[in-house]
């Protein structure tokens, strides 16, 4: 299959080749877009064997079900069971943007789409590109992240062709996504809500509005969870992970500098190439093969912007192993640290 790649102006679409995206989607095939969080592969959600096509694209696992996007919240009523009160509040304060949502779904959805579960995930993603796509193909679009399964999420177009060159029909490269990380998943089909996985929308930012709201256990793991207790079948699935071992370093400032200059010393002296994740503050600190910034520990959404394109880039260097400093678990952080976590297998070490 020979993948087009339609080059777009981020904030101005042009309307010509979002029509040949949105014709690609109405006869069944694969279109890559940007999104505010990070880069998705899209199919009509209401085609079952469209949406198949997905996983088969992505080799993704059959269990684990794509999230749903619509352009206005009045889509969402006939793809759900039922709308809550909290359900609106969400969705008018936090839409268009990095949140999913958890509903009950309605009979029109197909099961390909919600993986044979009774609830669907569905949301309104910001990025002009994206919402272009969604109006002018006039229905939801089924879109899981734009990688192969278990590789880093794509945050550009380039990512993107990396991994599905010649595996989709069609890439719109919109420039990089914003955010960096994917969105923040929130289950509304049980009582009291339930965040599955931290995202572009800060935890502290939904308990203000919900008031009770739990974080499921797995969110913060430090180890894998087992499979009965996963709610969200992602997350069972080994994520993010470079083909490098990657290990995480966790403690106060001061003392992961440490720790990770020795683990940097003794991987040296056993002829590794070491790759140090570091943060604008810290990276002066430390001599190794590779030593990466991942952005300022005072504005953690730059860490978060730069973190799957750390792990695609150092990964091409072929290091052997990558060192990571952890970083607070306040806002955007929890989702950084859970998806660093996860890109080491839960290879954590106590500074
Ligand atoms: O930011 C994002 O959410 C990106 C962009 C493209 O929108 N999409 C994304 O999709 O990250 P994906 O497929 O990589 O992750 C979807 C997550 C998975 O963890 C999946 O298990 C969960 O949402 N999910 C989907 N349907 C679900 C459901 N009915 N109940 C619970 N979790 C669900
Ligand atoms: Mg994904």
């Amino acid at each position: 299959m020979n993948t087009l790649v339609l080059k777009v102006d981020p904030d101005k679409p042009d309307a010509a080749k979002i029509e040949v995206a949105a014709q690609i989607i109405k006869r069944g095939g694969l279109v890559a877009f940007p999104t505010e969080t990070v880069y998705g592969l899209g199919a009509d959600a209401l085609n079952g064997e469209a949406v198949l096509r997905l996983f088969e694209a992505k080799k993704r696992p059959l269990d684990n079900p794509p999230i749903l996007h619509v352009a206005e919240v009045r889509d969402v009523y006939p793809l759900v069971a039922e709308v809550s009160q909290k359900a609106e509040q969400l969705m008018k304060q936090f839409w268009p943007g990095p949140l999913t949502v958890v509903f009950k779904h309605s009979a029109i959805v197909p099961k390909e789409s919600t993986a044979g579960l009774d609830t669907v995930a569905i949301r309104m993603p910001k990025h002009p590109v994206a919402a272009a796509l969604i109006r002018q193909s006039k229905r939801p679009i089924a879109a899981p992240s734009a990688n192969l399964s278990g590789k880093p999420s794509p945050t550009t177009a380039q990512h993107v062709y990396e991994d599905l060159n010649g595996r989709i029909d069609a890439i719109i490269d919109g420039g990089a996504a914003d955010i960096g990380v994917e969105s923040t998943v929130v289950d509304l089909s049980c009582d009291p809500p339930l965040l599955l996985r931290p995202g572009g929308t800060p935890f502290e930012a939904l308990k203000a509005v919900l008031g009770d709201l739990q974080l499921h256990p797995f969110v913060q793991a430090e180890s894998e969870i087992p499979v009965e207790k996963a709610r969200s079948p992602g997350m069972m699935h080994k994520h993010y992970a470079p083909k490098a071992q990657v290990m995480i370093v966790e403690g106060n400032v001061e003392a992961v500098i440490g720790k990770i200059k020795q683990l940097a010393a003794e991987y040296k002296e056993k002829n590794a190439k070491v790759a140090v994740l570091a943060t604008d503050e810290t990276q002066a600190a430390y001599r190794a093969y590779v030593v990466r910034s991942m952005g300022s520990r005072h504005n953690l959404s730059t860490v978060a912007s730069s973190l799957f394109r750390l792990l695609r880039e150092v990964d091409a260097e072929g290091v052997d192993v990558i060192l990571a400093e952890s970083v607070p678990q306040e806002g955007i952080g929890l989702a950084v640290m859970n998806r660093l976590r996860k890109a080491s297998g839960y290879h954590i070490i106590k500074a």
